[in-house]
């Protein structure tokens, strides 16, 4: 479970004028839920995730976890470390006192599995694709045993099979009882996943309900595109 009470982040410009990029949010995502957060540019999404996971303090406010929580940020690029496949996931465990490399190895193997990457485990990480780069940040942060996963942008750059890719893991994470945030204004690839779904606008939170009401709303007013179109919300989802 994770639960943010009245959280709100200003920060202190170049000018000296004080700029509130969070007011006042509240939620509470229960553990198994899938929840999506939607939110135009500049919305406050990647800011709320890190103040969600304890990488920012909030200016007030509180979060209560009951689970450690694992990011997979927006960049792939930027959470892949080594060299080789096996490598990169391997790092992640790399404070694992507890761990022998056996294990280690093991448990890297296991990650790489369960997001089909098993096959590459001795591939340069620098020559995977962008939909296996983003596999790759994902197995990393499984590794870590994370039972709350939060997907900063997981579609970004993807072509369909990327999206598809990646949708497979996270539905198979999904069915595995993880608790799991995605922040995305893509919702015609994703919506169809959700059990909740909230809308960001301006750092405040201006909708928090089922996807099948929030197709209802005026999405545009809020800067996203309403993905609806006729179709039902459960086919909202590329696979
Ligand atoms: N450390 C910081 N100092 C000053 N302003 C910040 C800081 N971090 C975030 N902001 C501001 O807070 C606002 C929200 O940023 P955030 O990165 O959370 O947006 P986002 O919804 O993730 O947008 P995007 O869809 O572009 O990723 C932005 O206006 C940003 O400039
Ligand atoms: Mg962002």
């Amino acid at each position: 479970m994770i639960e943010a009470k009245g959280i709100s982040k200003s920060f202190r410009q170049w000018d000296g004028s004080v700029f509130t990029a969070l007011s006042d949010v509240s939620l509470r995502i229960d553990d198994g839920q899938l929840a999506i957060i939607a939110g135009e540019n500049g919305s406050g999404k990647s800011l709320l995730m890190k103040i969600l996971a304890g990488l920012e303090k909030p200016s007030s406010g509180t979060v209560t976890c009951t689970q450690s929580i694992g990011l997979v940020f927006q960049d792939a690029d930027a959470q892949i470390l080594a060299d080789t496949v096996i490598e990169d996931v391997k790092f992640s465990l790399r404070n694992r006192r507890d761990l022998n490399k056996g294990e280690i190895l093991g448990k890297a193997r296991e990650a790489l599995s369960a997001v089909g990457l098993e096959a590459k485990e001795n591939s340069p990480s620098h020559m995977l694709s962008g939909g296996e780069k983003r596999r790759l940040a994902i197995a990393s942060v499984m590794a870590l045993d994370r039972r709350t996963l939060i997907f900063d942008e997981p579609y970004s750059n993807l072509d369909y099979p990327g999206v598809k890719s990646v949708n497979a893991v996270i539905e198979k994470l999904k069915a595995d009882g993880f608790t799991i945030l995605i922040l995305t204004h893509e919702l015609e690839k994703c919506l169809g996943l959700a059990d909740r779904f909230m809308v960001l606008s301006k750092g405040k939170l201006v909708f928090d309900g089922k996807p099948e009401e929030a197709v209802q709303k005026d999405l545009e007013s809020w800067g996203i595109r309403n993905p609806r179109n006729g179709s039902d919300v459960q086919s909202l989802v590329w696979r």
